[in-house]
């Protein structure tokens, strides 16, 4: 397996004057409350985990938990007071100012929240700026921004300055901006979040389209659990700087580790996250003649297994049968094991 491109080891973010000193003195035990009473504010408690190359990571929880702090510490934005991050096996915490700014400018991109353009320069001049800070020149930096601009679907658009610009579109500038630079490792924190439901649904898919072709290793903040299921391939959820839990989609759906993940999870239509393994027996007898992919997301076959009277057989990408699935299976999927459900 290949190293990971980020990894975590028992990081820590915690503020106030004593920090470093109550941290050491817990021995890694932080307890939020006790904390907060000796003045300082636990914004990352113990996280641990990898991104692997290609990979998607959606950090998702309620306002506070400590989604950007892990963020911030992971781009360096700000000094974890504790434990390891590695980029690419290089330790972080150990680059010198010098190495960090090479790490931040060739290799990590970033996109906030604010969008954070430049008023007095065209979009196009906006997306190119970065890479003349690179030392790119003027005329590549514009046709590469051009390409952005496309790939964005902002054409036509390139010479509008950004009070010209819809609020969708100024945020596909920063993404453009922050990818021109072809950054391997992409930091997103809350990029859609000021996006009317409409844009930032075709924000999403548009964001999607980009990671099948771009295939970045990306960390992705969201507090809308939606937007998580549909992009993440694994969602972490925090809590008061806790990684409560992280897994993929269809396993926290099925799986959730504490009541708050739980809470999560309630309002979701099960049919679009889980895929037919996740459900399938593994028993054979009795099958009709349908099959079915093992791939294949409930919604997308539902009707069709509803249809049947038998039981429908599972196969694997070889056409191999590797179990099978129920009407009855369907039904109490999608209706079943939610609250109130009657
Ligand atoms: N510079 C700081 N000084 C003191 N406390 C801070 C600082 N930055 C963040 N915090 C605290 O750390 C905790 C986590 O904040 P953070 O910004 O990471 O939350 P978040 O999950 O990103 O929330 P949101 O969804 O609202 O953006 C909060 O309690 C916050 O008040
Ligand atoms: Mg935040």
């Amino acid at each position: 397996m290949s190293e990971p491109v980020i990894k975590c080891e028992n990081v820590y973010k915690i503020f106030g004057a004593n920090a470093q000193k109550m941290l050491q003195d817990s021995n890694g035990n932080v307890d939020a409350k006790t904390f907060q009473e000796n003045g300082c504010i636990v914004g990352v408690n113990n996280a641990s985990f990898e991104v692997s190359k290609g990979e998607m990571l959606v950090v998702m929880g309620l306002s506070g938990s400590g989604k950007s702090t892990l963020l911030r510490c992971i781009s360096r934005l700000t000094d974890a007071t504790g434990g390891k991050i590695f980029i690419e096996g290089q330790d972080l915490l150990k680059l010198n100012n010098k190495d960090l700014i090479e790490l931040r400018r060739n290799k990590m991109g970033m996109v906030f929240q604010s969008f954070a353009l430049l008023p007095h320069k065209t979009v196009v001049e906006n997306i190119a700026f970065p890479l003349q800070i690179k030392g790119v020149k003027t005329e590549d930096s514009i046709s590469k921004a051009m390409d952005m601009v496309k790939l964005v679907g902002l054409d036509g658009r390139e010479n509008y300055f950004p009070r010209e610009l819809s609020g969708g579109q100024q945020q596909r500038v920063g993404i453009a901006r922050s990818l021109a630079v072809e950054p391997d490792i992409w930091f997103l924190d809350e990029p859609f979040s000021a996006l009317d439901p409409l844009i930032r649904k075709e924000m999403q898919d548009e964001f999607l389209r980009l990671q099948e072709k771009l295939q970045k290793t990306i960390m992705f903040i969201t507090h809308d659990f939606d937007e998580a299921l549909k992009l993440a391939d694994r969602i972490a959820i925090m809590k008061d700087g806790i990684i409560e839990q992280l897994d993929t989609p269809a396993n926290i759906v099925l799986n959730p580790a504490t009541e708050y993940v739980r809470k999560f999870t309630e309002e979701v239509p099960r049919e679009k996250v889980l895929l037919i393994e996740d459900v399938m027996d593994i028993s054979k007898d009795n099958l009709g003649n349908l099959k079915v992919s093992k791939d294949e997301i409930i919604e997308n076959v539902a009707e069709k297994i509803l249809t049947q009277d038998k039981s429908v057989a599972v196969v694997d990408n070889n056409n191999k049968i590797i179990g099978s699935i129920n009407p009855n299976k369907i039904i109490n999927t999608v209706f079943g094991g939610r609250k109130n459900s009657n």
